[in-house]
């Protein structure tokens, strides 16, 4: 099987919107690739250009040796399943899943034994073969429009949102079952969300997106620790990450009456501090890093709480920390004292967001 490369990808509508800014990265047939951002960063028109349902701008998408970027998407060989399941309504289970390896001619005997193998792996019962999409469930549809692509062994598959029409309790349950289907598959997967929980429990490597521009390329777990900027540091991890634009002075950065040494060899007027809900705790003896604040919001989480407070001595910023709640604080008003480990804190150049040391 081959790899997937995006080079110097560009598409432009008008002068206004530039969805895809760029984009260049390889995805290599055992890896699981997820596009991230927000509604309205290009994911959806990144993907189109791949399938072939838009044409670049500038730049050139290769399957393998395999130049296919003034291809039509029928001679792409690429399989994609969609947000809104795009079944046949008038074709059966078993015909949705079988047209396009009818057009291509294959035989009936081996459309069949596909098709099998596919619904077994998906759980969809013999029963419903020749149901039509319409007497289905969503999540049975949305098995379908998986099914379809699967069968027609593709050498990439593109996914667009396609779990975005189930309810939550569906939405886990497909979720773990894509990520076992795609664990077996031979080809390049590329999966285009908006939620951050999807992409970092699917994906080999996250491509964060954001005004058409790749924020980070990397995997889940180092977007997660290492955050490129603080686009990406904000807009993965829930509750959010807290960022809190603070004065310096000699390469100390001034959290109220707690100052902070910054990474090396660097020596800005102010910086951004980014500090996780979770890197907050209540301070014990021996911490070196602690500041007061005041809770003004105690929600329950049921394991943990979620404190908001205000720094003390900061103007009234705000800080989020999710911990376990002392039995001694109860109320919004209760006065604490917060710790932080240096090695849980992030930096930012507050006037580029591109993360400061830490590497
Ligand atoms: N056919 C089109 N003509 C003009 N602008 C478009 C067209 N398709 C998408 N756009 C614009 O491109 C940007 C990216 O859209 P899209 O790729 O659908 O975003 P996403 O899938 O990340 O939500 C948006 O600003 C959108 O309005
Ligand atoms: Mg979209």
């Amino acid at each position: 099987m081959a790899k997937l490369e995006l080079k110097n990808l560009n598409k432009t509508y008008n002068r206004s919107t530039i969805p895809v800014k760029d984009i260049s990265l390889t995805v290599e047939d055992n890896e699981f690739l997820t596009l991230l951002g927000p509604s309205g960063c290009g994911k959806s028109t990144t993907l189109r250009l791949v399938a072939g349902l838009e044409e670049p701008t500038r730049g050139n998408i290769a399957i393998g040796d395999r130049d296919v970027t003034h291809l039509k998407p029928g001679e792409r060989n690429i399989s994609m399943v969609f947000q809104s399941y795009a079944l046949y309504p008038h074709m059966t289970v078993y015909e949705n899943m079988a047209s396009a390896l009818k057009l291509r001619k294959i035989d009936e005997d081996e459309i069949k034994k596909r098709i099998v193998e596919a619904s077994r792996f998906l759980d969809l019962s013999e029963s419903l073969m020749d149901r039509k999409p319409g007497q289905l469930s969503g999540g049975q549809r949305q098995r379908v429009a998986l099914g379809r692509a699967l069968v027609r062994q593709p050498d990439v598959f593109l996914l667009d949102e396609p779990l975005s029409n189930l309810d939550a309790l569906l939405r886990e349950r497909v979720r773990a079952e894509i990520k076992q289907l795609f664990e077996q598959q031979q080809a390049p997967v590329v999966y285009v969300t908006h939620d951050q929980v999807e992409a970092m429990t699917l994906s080999t490597k996250v491509a964060v997106l954001y005004e058409g521009n790749v924020q980070q390329l990397a995997p889940p777990q180092m977007l997660y620790t290492k955050p490129a900027n603080q686009f990406v540091a904000g807009f993965v991890g829930s509750p959010q990450m807290n960022l809190l634009t603070l004065p310096c002075d000699n390469k100390v950065a001034k959290l109220g009456d707690l100052g902070i040494p910054l990474p090396d060899r660097v020596s800005p007027q102010t910086i951004v501090l980014g500090i996780r809900p979770e890197d907050v705790r209540f301070a014990r003896e021996e911490d070196k890093l602690t500041f007061p604040g005041k809770i003004f919001l105690v929600e329950n989480l049921g394991m943990q709480n979620l404190l908001s407070l205000h720094v003390k001595g900061t103007g009234n910023k705000e800080i989020t920390v999710r911990a376990l709640l002392p039995a001694e604080v109860k109320w919004s008003g209760d006065e604490v004292t917060l710790a932080v480990s240096p090695e849980a804190l992030h930096w930012f150049d507050s006037e580029t967001g591109d993360r400061v040391g830490g590497e």
